[in-house]
């Protein structure tokens, strides 16, 4: 498959890129480098620095080859972040992604895929959350990739681009071979952070334990990247047999909470790991948890790695990290 993939030197984007070069499709890579890592891509792979929102010169990148599917990883992805600086949220994630896709339809593409988010549910009314839950969010970053599964729809019924827009719950876990992971700068994962504690590298801090959950910390789900990564393979094959477009959750259908992380990783590393509680963050829903039965029925996709592969693969990439 040719494949044309943004954002393919960010941590998702990446694990994207390398499953799908072992498999020997011919890979091509757009992203600005603003948060990602070259040294994060294999050699074989075609890169361009240039943003999304560079119309002409994605274009003439489109041009070069008959893509059969455009993948959109590339975006800023920090809801604190957004919450500061929602300008720049709205013009990366919205009018970057709103060139890209423009130029994707005109140029004749006929698959898209969107990294989505949970995000966009806010703070969902029931848990676990499936897909005809009513989007709400309430934060710039959700709202930005909200906008985008909206512009996808819109553009589909005009140019024929047929999309799949993913909802990935908390992306997770780093490559088995320790090649490629997680680094972002600052990190603003959980699991990294509990496990740079644990390394003594950075202090801990679990926000908010006054929710209503069993040990009063929120409870997240946890997707390990190799399985983000699989699901996308299946979502192109999908889309290229003929399928309709789909919006779908991308999660492991578990939830664990901050302490239960914790705990966990206590018994991967072998050791306690200091934290202080701070207080609640604005916009931290008490929950957030997949329901996954559209991803297995559609994608005949289920997660591989559980909890304790997503902390053991990350804590053999941060002890030591390539990038
Ligand atoms: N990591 C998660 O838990 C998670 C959860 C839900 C959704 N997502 C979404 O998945 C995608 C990937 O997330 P990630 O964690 O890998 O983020 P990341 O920051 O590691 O990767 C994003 C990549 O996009 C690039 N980029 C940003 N703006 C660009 C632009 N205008 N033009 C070209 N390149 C640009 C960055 O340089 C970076 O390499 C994002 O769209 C994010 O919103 C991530």
């Amino acid at each position: 498959m040719k494949i044309l993939v943004t954002g393919g030197a960010g941590y998702v984007g990446s694990h994207f890129v390398k499953l799908m070069s072992s498999l020997g499709s011919d890979i091509t890579v757009i992203d600005n480098l603003s948060r990602g890592h070259k040294q994060a891509l294999p050699a074989n792979v075609k890169f361009f620095q240039i943003g999304v929102e560079e119309y002409d010169k994605v274009v003439s990148v489109l041009k070069e080859k008959d893509f059969d599917a455009v993948i959109h990883f590339a975006a800023y992805a920090y809801v604190g972040e957004s919450v500061g600086k929602p300008d720049l949220y709205y013009e990366n994630n919205v009018i970057g992604s709103y060139r890209l896709i423009k130029a994707a339809a005109e140029s004749g593409i006929k698959n898209f895929i969107f990294s989505s988010t949970c995000s966009v549910y806010g703070n969902p009314a029931n848990v676990p959350i499936s897909e005809d839950q009513y989007p709400i969010p309430i934060n710039p970053y959700a709202k930005s990739k909200l906008i985008i599964e909206n512009i996808l729809h819109d553009f589909e019924s005009v140019f024929g681009m047929r999309y799949a827009a993913l909802r990935y719950f908390n992306a997770a876990g780093c490559d088995l071979d320790g090649e490629i992971g997680e680094s972002h700068k600052p990190e603003p994962h959980l699991i990294p952070n509990v496990l740079l504690a644990a390394l003594g590298k950075k202090k801990l801090f679990i926000y908010g334990n006054d929710y209503q959950t069993p040990d009063g910390t929120c409870i997240r789900d946890y997707i390990h990247v190799n399985d983000l990564a699989e699901a996308h393979l299946k979502a192109i094959e999908l889309l290229k047999a003929g399928g309709k477009s789909y919006v779908i959750n991308l999660g492991s259908g578990r939830g664990y909470s901050n302490l239960e992380i914790i705990k966990t990783a206590s018994l991967v590393t072998g050791g306690q790991i200091p934290f202080e509680f701070a207080p609640r963050r604005k916009g931290d829903p008490a929950i957030l948890m997949a329901n996954i039965k559209s991803a297995g029925e559609l994608l005949n996709w289920k997660p591989k790695y559980n909890l304790e592969d997503i902390i053991s693969s990350t804590f053999s990439w941060l002890k030591n990290p390539r990038y």
